[in-house]
């Protein structure tokens, strides 16, 4: 049985109040019978880490460098990552395949950098809207998820893989239950292929995930939980998501 996980990604939205703010009332409303993390800034990082001390809540970082050190400006390493105690970093989230221009391998390969240090990569694969009406959905996919088993051949069972179709990313139109765990089939399917483990890895699904669609969503039989965007912002709603995971 898959312990569901519900990972917040802040995106670029925060300041020291507001993350104060959120971060106590995500801990008050613990416990959680899940596994849960929150995905934040950069700059964010080690007061997250500092404040979640001693709680079950993990913490992460929203994108990881392919490289492990050197003239890289503006980047950070998951060595860096990992010297404070990072659980995950997001890779590969359309935001940064759209607006940075990611190629599936660069994906690939900040995915194995942070494997390489012992920080979950959470792996984004989706298809646009255009895509989506073309039928291109199943290749997108697997052409983005096949760069990264390529890549990690036999660690691509350490990692955590999120589905977000681009089109219901901050939109408020959520893939059906029915379109979601459709693809995540097809996406288990393709990592059982490669390892023995896919049946243990976990799938979350991302993209206008709320408190009122949540639990249909995790109840299908390959969506092992969520990343969240919006409503990972509110206490209140990050928490009732994470319930609805129980
Ligand atoms: P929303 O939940 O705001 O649609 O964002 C989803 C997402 O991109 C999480 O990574």
């Amino acid at each position: 049985m898959r312990r569901k996980l519900v990972v917040g990604n802040w995106k670029m939205h925060g300041s020291h109040p507001a993350n104060a703010e959120l971060l106590a009332g995500i801990l008050g409303a613990r416990p959680f019978n899940t596994d849960v993390a929150v995905c934040v800034p950069f700059p964010y990082l080690s007061e997250t880490a500092v404040t979640l001390a001693g709680s079950e809540l993990r913490w992460g970082a929203q994108d990881v460098s392919a490289h492990e050190q050197g003239a890289y400006t503006g980047e950070v390493s998951a060595a860096m990552l990992a010297e404070f105690g990072c659980r995950y970093a997001i890779v590969g989230h359309s935001e940064r395949r759209a607006y940075h221009a990611e190629s599936d391998q660069l994906v690939a390969d900040k995915a194995k950098a942070a494997l390489a240090r012992g920080v979950t990569p959470i792996v984004c694969v989706g298809e646009t809207l255009q895509q989506r009406e073309a039928g291109e959905t199943e290749a997108v996919v697997k052409r983005q998820l096949s760069a990264v088993i390529h890549t990690l051949t036999h660690c691509i069972g350490e990692i955590v893989v999120a589905y977000e179709p681009v089109w219901a990313i901050g939109t408020g139109r959520t893939a059906s239950p029915e379109q979601a765990q459709q693809v995540h089939a097809l996406l288990r399917a393709q990592l059982l292929a490669a390892t023995p483990h896919a049946a243990d890895m976990r799938l979350l699904y991302g993209g206008s995930v709320k408190p009122d669609n949540a639990a249909t969503l995790f109840a299908q039989a390959d969506i092992d939980g969520g990343l969240i965007g919006g409503a990972a912002l509110k206490a209140a709603d990050f928490a009732a998501i994470c319930r609805a995971a129980e």
